[in-house]
């Protein structure tokens, strides 16, 4: 069963808390998002293997660590993925970025596919789902089953904010997927959303409410 890692270091505790408020406004969610987003990227890329090589500083001739070549893909879920992929790029700047649509039935609360852009190596990437809610678990889930079909054979998944159903669903169906969390929340409410959760994460993201 893949691991969930909750990234609970005080500044991540702390700004998800302002987030969570429900008088914080779009320009500071926003820079908080992505805030967050590079506290975890710098977390979740601690196991990149790293190479020595040889620099010369102003002093002497020393050998080094640097990473060590390995692709990496980030794949923000529409819309509200995109709000956590320049924390991203500010830890990552030369990863891929691939984009996956997805859009709930407000009925049944499952989601479709309306979009998809990958790199075209797929097969060589360590990829990252970013999204910043797990609510469901369907969205996700969806976009993961979808990287693999295109080839992908490592992902992780990193969310800001989970329900337990949701990382209970992932956990189910992607076994072989690690989960990267700043929050795990108590639970799903009647209408899909996390609590006490933040809201609507793309709404706030955007300021479309
Ligand atoms: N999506 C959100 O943006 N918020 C939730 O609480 C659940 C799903």
């Amino acid at each position: 069963m893949g691991k969930v890692h909750v990234y609970d270091h005080p500044l991540i505790q702390h700004k998800m808390t302002i987030m969570r408020k429900v008088e914080t406004g779009t320009k500071q969610f926003r820079e908080l998002v992505d805030e967050v987003s590079s506290l975890m990227a710098y977390e979740i890329t601690r196991s990149l293997p790293l190479t020595d090589v040889e620099i010369e500083t102003p002093v002497s001739v020393s050998t080094q660590k640097m990473i060590a070549g390995k692709k990496l893909g980030i794949v923000p879920i529409l819309r509200a993925g995109l709000g956590m992929v320049d924390g991203f790029l500010k830890m990552m700047p030369n990863v891929k970025v691939g984009h996956i649509g997805l859009y709930r039935d407000p009925e049944t609360l499952e989601p479709h596919e309306y979009y998809l852009k990958l790199p075209t190596d797929v097969t060589e990437r360590d990829f990252i789902v970013v999204d910043p809610m797990l609510a469901t678990g369907g969205s996700a889930v969806d976009a993961i089953a979808s990287l693999k079909k295109h080839g992908a054979k490592s992902i992780k998944l990193a969310c800001l904010c989970a329900a337990p159903e949701g990382v209970e669903r992932v956990q189910a169906e992607h076994p072989d997927v690690e989960i990267y969390l700043a929050a795990l929340d108590e639970k799903l409410n009647d209408h899909g959303y996390i609590v006490p959760g933040l809201g609507d994460a793309g709404d706030r993201l955007f300021g479309t409410k």
